[in-house]
């Protein structure tokens, strides 16, 4: 069908610069429904960045970031509405500590969507099972390990019903054996048909979950592909010492 080829974000010209810093220029990108990305790059290159930019938390310079066919402008009327279709999910994840799990998925979704309180909490409950932590509902976050935290924090993002879910080096401050069970999630979203970005340092899971890679370095989108192209056949010679850097 033409309506899910159609992209549901779109990135056209955007530059962005902090002070005399330019993070980058003349970015181009286009994410299609469903689609998962992988964007990695070298430490500072501007990947977080970016990924505010898409959620409005930061203002563009110039260019335009469109959502499901409409501007996203930080500051303009409907940049909360906006926002609410962009879910993003930290390294650190903010949970509200006086809160237990179960209060803390469902407060969005009360407090900003005004849903009916039953239905997020059934929600809520399903979703908190799906990622295996159900018998932790009442439990506080300080109560629980990094990796069940990260786990809270995107059943968090989800609740909202997100068009897009970033995800920003979510594994990047947990104990090795955490990250497994963090990235399983996220990778059977992937296979349900989540429009994600996802910045990310573990290759092998970049490669798993991606339907399509980019390489950020010095403001500009150096490369792109799918994931066998991107990691087998490396067309310039920034990505090939970039990967070679990379453990995996
Ligand atoms: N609020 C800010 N004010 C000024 N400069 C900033 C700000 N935030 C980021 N920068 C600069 O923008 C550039 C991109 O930073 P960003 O955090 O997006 O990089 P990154 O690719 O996410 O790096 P990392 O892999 O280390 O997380 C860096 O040079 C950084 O110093
Ligand atoms: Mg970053």
């Amino acid at each position: 069908m033409d309506v899910d080829m159609r992209p549901i974000l779109e990135v056209k010209n955007i530059s962005k610069r902090y002070d005399d810093i330019t993070v980058f220029e003349n970015l181009n990108l286009q994410v299609k429904k469903g689609e998962v990305l992988v964007i990695v790059g070298p430490s500072g290159c501007g990947k977080s960045t970016l990924l505010r930019c898409l959620n409005a938390l930061e203002p563009i310079q110039e260019g335009e970031i469109i959502l499901d066919g409409e501007a996203i402008r930080p500051g303009s009327r409907e940049v909360n509405k906006l926002r609410e279709k962009v879910g993003m999910v930290f390294q650190s994840y903010d949970l509200f500590p006086h809160m237990t799990v179960l209060q803390n998925v469902m407060l969005a979704p009360i407090k900003v969507k005004k849903r009916d309180k039953k239905e997020v909490r059934e929600e809520a409950l399903a979703l908190l099972d799906r990622v295996g932590l159900l018998s932790k509902k009442d439990q506080f976050p300080r109560q629980l390990s990094g990796g069940q935290k990260q786990r809270v924090a995107i059943v968090r993002a989800l609740m909202m019903h997100p068009e897009v879910l970033l995800l920003d080096e979510i594994t990047a401050a947990l104990d090795p054996e955490m990250v497994q069970e963090v990235l399983e999630v996220v990778l059977s979203l992937a296979k349900e048909g989540r429009t994600m970005l996802i910045v990310t340092h573990e290759m092998q899971f970049a490669r798993a979950v991606a339907d399509r890679m980019i390489f950020i370095d010095g403001g500009h989108i150096v490369e792109e592909g799918t994931p066998e192209e991107f990691f087998e056949h490396p067309k310039t010679e920034r990505l090939s010492s970039f990967l070679a850097k990379m453990r995996f």
